[in-house]
């Protein structure tokens, strides 16, 4: 998704900004530019394509100036072309604007402006969103930040700006459902706008993390200004953040997928760490324990996520129903937002995003919120949009993902989801503290589980091999590795660009098991749990249509090893923990075979780091 940075003060302004966009460049983006402005006149630099050729391209001539903007843009509206490419500039060449989001009534307000004598050199609707600011504030004659305000009081939509104005030498900011964040150099001298905070390692750790809707100026050595929706002076709050520089190096790895396929082992302790103890048999997720008693009385548990957030909602169904014994329903937050959905303030509403930031798991608990929900949110990005709009939650602490297809931050989500299970079965007195400890001394072991199936690395990469140039493949599991066949497949399509499906296994009797032939490999999530026998009998019926069989076992078997035609081995484990095991090997095999087709595992095509537009 698209990334913005902006830099006032006194250093040159380019290379802050180049350097903001290499931090955004793992989100996934097609074009890139820059503005700055030397001698009062503005220098524009676009380019559609990759940021090294960008830099390349003005390595000799770079752009002069202590103030600027940069943008790397995920085509929403108009080709990835240059023309489209951020910055705009106004009709008049006094305001510049890079922008993050979608303005819905832009094609209405375009309709005013052209009415009005503007014209558009752009198809996006960021220059309809500069102009009409521009001209709010040639016709009401307010200052440019009171002039933001009125015209974002008549956007629709989800957004980050930032906007320069070339004559006063300052920029403004504004977000709506989507971060921003101004990193405060020393004494108020140079302000750094940026969409996360990845940006500002090197420079400051002093930080503001705007509120919704308020405007922002920011001009060297003057005092920040800023103005709330009413117009109302307000007080920036000012904290301090840590860097994670480590997260945005590969080190020895080729690809940052595989670097944090690789963490999940520390990503697991991470977020179970200071919540449990084996020992004394105790869990204490913060956020359950202060709404203990709405989470006893709950009569429904609704989960809305995402893609992979989708997936790990699942398995907090499988482990929820099965422990705690409360209903829980999962819903597409993209589809639960324009419905009329039956929920009230009875229900606790769990709202799952590694970023926290996806546009519709947003509206979703929006609408969840209107209706008196107890929200609770799952998130890893601290200080994300969904982390400050829940009422409790947890963060699940898996640090900085960069790999597009995300894996160490589902681990860590669905061991949030377990201590949340685990908590809530123990209020409900359904656990003996023996049960209560073997449960939580399994969990502590699952980590160094997960190192020994990464020990498969290399036996995973010869299968991957072998089946790197299918068409299509089959995922399939029961009970609570079903989510984890969904996860398998996604992983594959979203980097490989092999159309893939999952299922629950015994749902291919139905249907998909058309598609079943000697092309056609499976890969069955086959551990040794309650329904065993019934995915031996799937697999027989898989063998029995020459489909190939690639099976995730559990160490020592030897009935399902005689019938596939590979079988990856992993430890052993409680059911309930299996999800957390089944997956590495998926997402080692998913890589793998991106690999071997030679595909950008970690910008795939079409796709971004987080989804900020419905
Ligand atoms: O940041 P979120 O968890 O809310 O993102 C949700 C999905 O966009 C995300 O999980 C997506 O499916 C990933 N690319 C999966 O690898």
């Amino acid at each position: 998704m698209s990334g913005i940075i902006g830099y006032v003060g006194k250093k040159e302004a380019y290379p802050i900004l180049i350097h903001g966009l290499n931090c955004f460049e793992f989100r996934g983006y097609d074009s890139v530019g820059v503005v700055t402005v030397d001698k009062n006149e503005f220098e524009l630099r676009k380019f559609a394509g990759k940021l090294a050729e960008f830099k390349e391209k003005n390595e000799a001539n770079q752009p002069k100036g202590n103030i600027g903007l940069a943008h790397s843009r995920w085509a929403t509206h108009g080709m990835a072309d240059e023309n489209n490419a951020h910055p705009h500039v106004s009709y008049s060449g006094r305001l510049a604007i890079v922008h993050k989001g979608i303005v819905e009534n832009y094609s209405s307000l375009k309709e005013k402006l052209i009415k009005d004598g503007f014209e558009f050199k752009s198809d996006t609707d960021s220059e309809v969103l500069i102009n009409w600011i521009e001209h709010i504030q040639s016709k009401s004659q307010k200052s440019l930040q009171e002039s933001i305000q009125i015209a974002l009081n008549q956007v629709v939509g989800a957004y980050s700006i930032i906007v320069l104005d070339k004559e006063e030498n300052a920029l403004y900011a504004a977000r709506k459902g989507a971060q921003l964040v101004i990193g405060v150099g020393a004494e108020e001298e140079e302000f750094i706008i940026t969409t996360d905070t990845s940006p500002l390692g090197g420079y400051t750790s002093q930080v503001i993390y705007m509120e919704e809707e308020d405007v922002y100026r920011l001009a060297p050595g003057e005092k920040i200004n800023l103005l709330n929706l009413d117009n109302l002076q307000k007080s920036p709050v000012i904290e301090e953040f840590e860097e994670e520089l480590h997260a945005i190096e590969k080190g020895d790895f080729d690809h940052f997928m595989l670097k944090e396929i690789y963490e999940q082992p520390k990503a697991i302790i991470d977020s179970y760490r200071g919540r449990m103890s084996a020992v004394e048999g105790w869990i204490k997720l913060g956020g359950i324990t202060e709404y203990r008693n709405k989470l006893n009385k709950a009569k429904r548990i609704v989960f809305a996520a995402c893609g992979t957030s989708w997936h790990a909602s699942l398995v907090g169904k499988y482990l929820i129903e099965e422990l705690a014994g409360i209903q829980v329903s999962v819903e597409y937050a993209s589809e639960f937002r324009y419905r009329k959905p039956v929920i009230g303030n009875e229900d606790v509403f769990v709202a799952i995003s590694q970023s926290g930031e996806t546009a519709d798991t947003i509206a979703a608990i929006e609408l969840a919120k209107h209706k008196q929900a107890l929200i609770y949110g799952i998130c890893n990005s601290v200080g994300s949009t969904i982390s400050k709009m829940s009422h409790a939650g947890s963060y699940t602490h898996a640090g900085q993902e960069i790999g597009i297809a995300s894996t160490k931050a589902f681990t860590s989500q669905v061991v949030i989801l377990t201590l949340m299970a685990l908590q809530l079965a123990d209020y409900k007195g359904n656990l003996s503290k023996t049960q209560l400890n073997s449960i939580l001394y399994e969990l502590e072991q699952i980590p160094s589980k997960v190192e020994e199936i990464l020990k498969l690395d290399a036996e995973v990469k010869k299968i991957a091999k072998v089946y790197h140039q299918a068409n299509n493949f089959l995922f399939l599991g029961r009970g609570a590795n079903y989510p984890i066949a969904l996860e398998g497949a996604l992983k594959l399509k979203e980097i490989s660009y092999i159309h893939a499906e999952g299922y629950p296994a015994a749902e291919i009797k139905h249907g998909p098991i058309a598609l079943i032939d000697e092309n056609m490999p499976v890969v069955v999530l086959a551990t040794n749990d309650s329904a065993y026998d019934k995915i031996v009998s799937n697999i027989q019926e898989i063998k029995a249509r020459k489909g190939k069989v690639i099976a995730i076992v559990n160490k020592g078997d030897t009935v399902i090893k005689e019938i596939a035609d590979h079988s990856i081995e992993i430890p052993k484990t409680l059911e309930l923990f299996a999800p957390l095991l089944s997956v590495v090997p998926l997402q080692l095999l998913a890589y793998h075979i991106a690999v071997w087709r030679g595909a950008d595992v970690d910008s795939p095509r079409n796709l971004t780091k987080s989804v900020t537009v419905e």
